[in-house]
């Protein structure tokens, strides 16, 4: 009856000793629902404890690693529920919106086709049949199969004249390289479309380089933005500059580093009292502009991120931020301890869903978009497939089929860029100095953001295919377009210069315009978005809550 706080009570006075599997996994799937992961976590252990296999168990701990975006893990257990009797088609099911998750379309279908191959009413699912089917639709789609994606979608119950169906044939008959049929399904879809300008396409990934044709200018600024710099495998690690000779730890404990390179092979190898352990170079994030830290496999497999980092052209390698003086593990592991921080398969996945276009192609190296540099054009504008399709039909197919973040409000723009642009875990204190490195997330604190109706987003100041600019200039004209009580949006618009590639600001006329009583024409940023250092060593970042700040605190 949802009434979980009594529920909760009453087990509390049974007290949990008690508790028989099943018990332990209802309550923890109490927990889970009113978002209490660290209390339903501790459940699971014991539920698990209790029996292993535990069908409800598996099924709440499914959900709580999907949900907290460990999601290899989370295919594990959900591949242990499909083995247990009568649970397969949920297990199924869930594993097919966990490889959705994981942008891993091939994985899905097989689910998918799975659950509704054994349970075509999918009771005790997630999922109506007809929303899985539709699922599936898309899930062949990505991957440019029509012929698999019509019989999903005729097998269905869904009907044709569905606007969603029928929005999904005309993707299907574009692929299949009907035009005719693609452009008569897309008129049956009625207004599906509208207002869904950052929904990925479904469709292949091309590719970045396969935009280059069309889009040479926007092609060229952005391959060589950083975004296009931020991630390194392969014989470009080989190319990476290594210091010659030893470094000492920074926090002293008697160990010391020094690279070894041996043709494309890099190796990071730690000392201590004699004993030596090493670690294989296999990726490095960041393009070194602020920093590259290097990722590897030390001798039993395991993944570190290593403890030296690269700090941007002129500086030197040095201690990597967030790792802490003294290691865990020291005792047990002796100097390969010193090597970095374990990451799990997740924590590795998660530096790449923030660094690359598409994790699954960059560490596979397999599909066009393998090719691409770090975050290529379709981790923001969804798969390129249809749309090249489309555009070699022009005219005769009307959508661009592709998403369309110039059409996108302020705040959904700003949604985009906060996807890495903002820390993964919900909760970022304020007074954490950290924050400063999350601009997805200050930036919405400003009262420029809030006060302005969706007319300021980070494409305001930012041209997303290039680097940001660093002229005072530029960031004046920007916070002048809203500041300057004289200027009109027509004055803004046209104030604009036109090679610039950021969105112009037009602030809703209803909207007050203050200017600044200290000056009103000059130094905006130095004052109100001052630069600070500390949180990353040898580099600074850009306070992006835009606001009054002390004395003392300006710098
Ligand atoms: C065959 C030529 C061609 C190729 C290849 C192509 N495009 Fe396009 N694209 C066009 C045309 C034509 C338009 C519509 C006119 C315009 O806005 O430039 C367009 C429009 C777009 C838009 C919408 C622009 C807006 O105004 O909102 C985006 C985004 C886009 N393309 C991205 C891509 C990406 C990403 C790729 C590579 C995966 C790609 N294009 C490949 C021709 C192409
Ligand atoms: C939530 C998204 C996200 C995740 C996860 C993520 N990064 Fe980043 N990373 C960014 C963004 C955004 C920047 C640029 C702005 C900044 O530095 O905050 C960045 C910058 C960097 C830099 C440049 C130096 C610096 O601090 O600016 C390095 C090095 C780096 N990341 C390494 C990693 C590694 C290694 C991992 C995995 C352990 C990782 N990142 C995980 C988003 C992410
Ligand atoms: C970091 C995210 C991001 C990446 C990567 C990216 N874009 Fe965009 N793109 C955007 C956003 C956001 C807009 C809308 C800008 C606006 O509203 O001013 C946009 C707009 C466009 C447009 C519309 C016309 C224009 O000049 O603004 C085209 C075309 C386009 N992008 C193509 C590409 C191509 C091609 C690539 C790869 C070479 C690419 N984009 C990479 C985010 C991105
Ligand atoms: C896939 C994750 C991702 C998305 C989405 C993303 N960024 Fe980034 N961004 C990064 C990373 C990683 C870096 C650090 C690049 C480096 O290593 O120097 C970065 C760096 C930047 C920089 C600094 C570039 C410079 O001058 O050195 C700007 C500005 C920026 N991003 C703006 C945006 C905007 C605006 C959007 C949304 C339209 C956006 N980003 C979306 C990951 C992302
Ligand atoms: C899209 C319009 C827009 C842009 C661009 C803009 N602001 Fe604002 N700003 C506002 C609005 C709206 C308010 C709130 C006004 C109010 O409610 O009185 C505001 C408030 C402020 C305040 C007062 C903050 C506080 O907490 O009291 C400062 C300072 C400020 N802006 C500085 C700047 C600076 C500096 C820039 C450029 C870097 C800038 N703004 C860019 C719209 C904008
Ligand atoms: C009002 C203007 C403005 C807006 C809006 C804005 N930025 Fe910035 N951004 C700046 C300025 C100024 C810099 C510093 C440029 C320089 O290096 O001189 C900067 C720098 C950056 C950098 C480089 C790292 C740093 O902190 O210096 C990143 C990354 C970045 N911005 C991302 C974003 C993202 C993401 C958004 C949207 C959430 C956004 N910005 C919105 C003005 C803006
Ligand atoms: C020397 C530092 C400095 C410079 C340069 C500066 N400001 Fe300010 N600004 C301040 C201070 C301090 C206040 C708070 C004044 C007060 O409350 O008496 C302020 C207040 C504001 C306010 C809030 C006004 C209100 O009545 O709510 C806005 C908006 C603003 N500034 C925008 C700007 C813009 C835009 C620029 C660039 C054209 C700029 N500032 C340049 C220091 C500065």
């Amino acid at each position: 009856m949802g009434r979980e706080g009594l529920a909760q009570g009453i087990y509390d006075r049974l007290g949990t000793d008690a508790m028989k599997a099943e018990d332990l996994a209802l309550l923890a799937s109490a927990l889970l629902r009113a978002r209490n992961a660290e209390g339903t976590e501790k459940l699971l252990e014991r539920a698990l404890r209790i029996d292993p296999r535990h069908p409800e168990t598996l099924d709440v701990q499914t959900r709580l690693l999907a949900g907290t975006d460990r999601l290899e893990q989370a295919s594990n257990v959900a591949r242990r529920l499909i083995k247990q009797p009568g649970w397969a088609a949920r297990g199924w099911l869930l594993l097919g919106l966990i490889r959705h998750e994981l942008s891993d379309p091939a994985g899905e279908a097989e689910a998918l086709e799975e659950a509704l191959g054994l349970d075509p009413r999918l009771a005790l699912a997630l999922k109506t049949p007809a929303e899985a089917r539709l699922s599936l639709v898309r899930a062949y789609l990505s991957q440019g199969l029509p012929a698999e994606a019509r019989r999903a979608l005729l097998a269905g119950p869904a009907g044709q004249d569905e606007p969603q169906a029928a929005w999904l044939a005309s993707r299907i008959e574009l692929q299949a390289g009907n035009i005719d049929a693609a452009v008569a399904a897309l008129s049956r879809s009625g207004s599906y479309s509208n207002g869904r300008n950052l929904e990925p396409d479904p469709a292949p990934l091309a590719g970045a380089k396969a935009c280059a044709g069309c889009h040479h200018e926007i092609f060229e600024a952005q391959q060589s933005s950083h975004h296009a710099r931020s991630f390194h495998t392969g014989p470009g690690l080989a190319r990476l500059a290594i210091p010659e000779g030893n470094i000492a730890d920074r926090f002293g404990n008697d160990v010391r580093f020094h690279f070894d390179r041996d043709g494309e092979k890099t190796e990071l190898v730690a000392r201590k009292e004699g004993r030596e352990a090493r670690a294989l170079m296999e990726y490095a994030f960041g393009s070194d502009d602020r920093g590259l830290t290097p990722v590897g496999r030390d001798a039993s497999g395991r993944w570190r991120e290593f403890r030296l980092s690269h700090y941007g052209t002129g500086s030197d390698w040095d201690h990597t931020s967030g790792h802490s003086a003294v290691p865990t593990g020291t005792e047990e592991e002796g100097p390969s301890a010193y090597l970095g921080l374990v990451l799990d398969t997740d924590d590795l996945r998660r530096c790449f869903d923030c660094h690359v276009t598409h994790t699954r192609s960059a560490r596979d190296r397999h599909g066009p978009a393998a090719g691409d540099k770090a975050i290529g054009c379709e981790r923001c504008h969804g798969p390129g497939g249809n749309h090249i399709r489309a555009m070699n039909a022009a005219p005769r197919f009307p959508e661009l089929a592709i998403a369309q973040p110039r059409l996108a409000s302020g705040e959904e723009v700003t949604a985009l860029c906060a996807r890495c642009h903002s820390p993964k875990s919900a909760e970022v204190r304020r007074d954490d100095p950290k924050v400063i490195r999350f601009q997805g997330t200050t930036l919405t604190w400003s009262r420029c953001y809030s006060g302005s109706q969706g007319a300021l987003s980070c494409v305001s100041c930012h041209d997303p295919h290039r680097d940001a600019e660093t002229s005072a200039t530029y960031y004046k004209a920007k916070c002048l377009a809203c500041h300057d009580p004289a200027q009109t949006a027509a004055g803004a618009a046209a104030a604009h210069a036109p090679t610039d590639g950021a969105r112009v600001i037009e602030l809703p006329e209803n909207v007050r315009r203050v200017p600044c009583p200290i000056n009103a024409r000059n130094g905006c940023v130095e004052c109100h978005m001052p630069s600070r250092t500390g949180v990353v060593p040898h580099t600074s970042f850009t306070d992006h809550q835009i606001r009054i700040h002390g004395d003392s605190e300006a710098n």
